[in-house]
This record gives structure tokens, C-alpha cells and sequence, in this order.
């Protein structure tokens, strides 16, 4: 009995519509996860992000292990009882967080050696420790550690990292905690030939779920895609698909069509913090003079709090004032637009339609909305 099954395939592309079995209740597939990096959807209490729609959310071990302690939370009775969190949670395993934020790292055969972002103090983290931090977290579902290969990369260092990855991940796997589940991650950076060999690799070693990592790191769109195909044609078509880090309305739906069942990604949360906010006629610059005397919700199909309750001249008065109602409302916005794209790329799997969604979202997200 695994803990992925394929509900039904989508005629015209690879997407299917899958259910999640989790210690937390079943996830419908494809799905989106808010991120909840320091154990909170900045700005949201847990009940606003279950109303919205959410069932499982992402956390971070690097900020959690820094701040408070994985061991502090594990006193406290883990991460669920800790933030009040009644749905699953992913854990990411710290890999790529230590490069894009320590300040100073060293990568050994036996773990990354890191200065902490918050005070320069070192640390050391191992793919065993990274297992043990996120069992202690008592997460859903844990990533092994892997290593982060900035793009462009050469294909001697990508070589490298991305077997180094797997030597990390072999390690994962016999460490890893019995009661939740185990993802492996695939590298390989922009090579097609590095990029099967790292999934052949991972999955020869049998986790639960396969991420797709690495992506979305600064390389055009299409490269993007193209590692994605060549990635998730190696992967086993009954085991759970995962896109870390991405991204747009449109790539989502591109990756969906391409086979992958999860996502994550900062931007709708951060987006709304800085005023950008996502609407089914594109993109809105809150701050915009234009909005001053706007009286209409932000996006008329919305049926969102915000949207049901408060005019654009509101929402810009408030982000211009710097309120922090100004970040709780445009969080609920733009994660109840993400969280809606996710049930309508459902539905549209049931119908077969998923290309027409596509072509809707391909015209709407290029232009910015008057
Ligand atoms: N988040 C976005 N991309 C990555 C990746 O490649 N690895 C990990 N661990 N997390 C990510
Ligand atoms: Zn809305």
C-alpha cells in the first residue's frame, strides 16, 4: 500500500489528479503548499489558512533548527502543536536554504558546514542530522539533504554536487524516521544526461515521493521545462511528484501538465507583502496612483475576504500607510488565488480541459491590469 494513488490521467498531457495519504488526513493532487518558513504563513493564523483552502503547508529546517530549536519545538510537542497547525506539514531539509542564506558555507563529503544568517554563530549539518531535526519537528513529510548547484554551473562541479547528492541521499534513506514519509530529491542542474542519472539514482533507493529540485534558479523559462520533462520521465508513475520552489501562476500549470503533484513557492505570500497581487485579469501594483480612487474589490471574480469586503482605494491607502492589515489582506488574496487555481486545474483534469485553462492564464499573466 503506498501512500500515492492516481486518481485519474488527463487525456491530452501528462497531469494527473492523485490522492496523498498522509498522518494528517488525505491531500487531493495537485496541490499547492503555502510556505510557513519560520512555523507561520506570515501574517495568518492557522485557521485563515485552513478557511482558505489549505491542507498542507511547508516549513523550513534551517530556520526552525536556528530558531527556536528543533529541539525547543520537540519539547513543546512538535511542530504541529507548536504553531497550531492541524493539517500535514513538509519539511525542506535545510539543503537549500543554507546556500541561499548562510553567510558562509563549506560543503564536505560528510555534511555543509555553515554561518547562520541570524548571528555568524557555525553549524554543521549532516543528511543524518537533517532526518533527525526534521523528526524531531515531527513533520508529515521530510526531504532528504541535498545540495544546491547555482545556474550556470560547469559540468564537472554539477557533476559533483548532483553525485554527492545522491551519496547524501543514500545516507537519508537509512536514517530516516519510520512514521512519516521520505522524499528524494533529483539535481543535476541544466545537463539532461546528469539530470536522468541523479532520478535514476534516487529512485533506485525508493522513497516515498520524488522532488524535482534545482529548478527555477535563474535559467530561462523553456531550459526550465526541458529539465523538468527530461527529470520526471525517469520517476515512477505511481509515486508522488514534487516542484520545489515554483513559481508563477503559468509555469505551474505547465509543470502540471508535465506530471507534477506538488508545488511550493514564496511568491504569492511575498507578492502580497510587497504589493503585487494576483488577479484572473494579471497581475496588480497595489501602490499604483491609478488604484487612488478605485472603488472596485481587486479582482471582481474573487470571492475572497478581501475581495468580498474591502476597493482597491482601501488596499492602497492601507499598503501605502504601511498598516499591517495591508499584509494580512493581500496574503489572503493572493494565497485564496493560488489555492483556487490549484481546485481549478482539478477540475480541469476531471474534464480533460487542462490546455484551455492554460491558454486562459498564458493571455491573463503577461499584461498588467488596469
Ligand atoms: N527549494 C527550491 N529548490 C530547492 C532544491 O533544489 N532543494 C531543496 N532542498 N529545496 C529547494
Ligand atoms: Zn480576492
Amino acid at each position: 500500500m503506498g501512500c500515492f494513488s492516481v486518481v485519474k490521467r488527463e487525456k491530452n498531457s501528462l497531469a494527473r489528479l492523485g490522492r496523498l495519504k498522509t498522518r494528517r488526513g488525505e491531500i487531493e493532487t495537485p496541490v499547492f503548499m503555502p510556505v510557513g518558513t519560520q512555523a507561520s504563513i506570515k501574517s495568518l493564523t492557522p485557521d485563515e489558512v485552513w478557511d482558505l483552502g489549505a491542507r498542507i503547508i511547508l516549513a523550513n529546517t534551517y530556520h526552525l533548527f536556528l530558531r527556536p530549536g528543533h529541539d525547543l519545538i520537540a519539547r513543546l510537542g512538535g511542530l504541529h502543536r507548536f504553531m497550531n497547525w492541524s493539517g500535514a506539514i513538509l519539511t525542506d531539509s535545510g539543503g537549500f536554504q543554507v546556500y541561499s542564506l548562510a553567510k558562509f558555507r563549506r560543503i564536505e563529503e560528510e555534511g555543509v558546514w555553515f554561518k547562520s544568517h541570524l548571528d555568524g554563530s557555525q553549524h554543521f549539518l549532516s543528511p543524518e542530522q537533517a532526518m533527525a531535526v526534521q523528526a524531531s519537528l515531527n513533520s508529515d513529510i521530510h526531504m532528504v539533504l541535498d545540495t544546491c548547484i547555482p545556474y550556470p554551473l560547469g559540468r564537472e562541479e554539477t557533476k559533483y554536487l548532483t553525485d554527492l547528492t545522491t551519496r547524501w541521499a543514500v545516507r537519508s534513506r537509512k536514517a530516516a524516521s519510520r512514521e512519516s514519509l521520505v522524499f528524494g530529491i533529483v539535481q543535476g542542474g541544466m545537463y539532461e544526461d546528469l539530470r536522468r542519472k541523479s532520478a535514476r539514482e534516487i529512485v533506485s533507493l525508493g522513497f516515498d515521493g520524488y522532488a524535482v529540485g534545482g529548478l527555477s534558479v535563474g535559467e530561462p523559462r523553456q531550459l526550465m521545462l526541458a529539465m523538468l520533462e527530461v527529470s520526471v520521465a525517469e520517476l515512477p508513475g505511481d509515486k508522488p511528484v514534487y516542484l520545489m520552489g515554483v513559481g508563477t501562476p503559468e509555469d505551474i500549470i505547465e509543470a502540471v501538465m508535465r506530471g507534477v503533484d506538488m508545488f511550493d513557492c514564496v511568491l504569492p505570500t511575498r507578492n502580497a507583502r510587497r504589493g503585487t497581487l494576483f488577479t484572473s485579469e494579471g497581475k496588480i501594483a497595489i501602490k499604483r496612483a491609478h488604484f487612488r480612487d478605485d472603488p472596485r474589490p481587486l479582482d471582481e471574480n474573487c470571492s475572497c475576504y478581501t475581495c468580498r469586503n474591502f476597493s482597491r482605494a482601501y488596499l492602497r491607502h492601507l499598503f501605502m500607510a504601511r498598516e499591517l492589515l495591508a499584509y494580512r489582506l493581500n496574503t489572503i488574496h493572493n494565497l485564496h488565488f493560488y489555492l483556487e487555481l490549484m481546485r481549478q486545474i482539478r477540475q480541469a483534469i476531471k474534464e480533460d480541459r487542462l490546455g484551455e485553462l492554460r491558454d486562459r492564464f498564458i493571455s491573463k499573466g503577461k499584461e498588467e491590469t488596469t
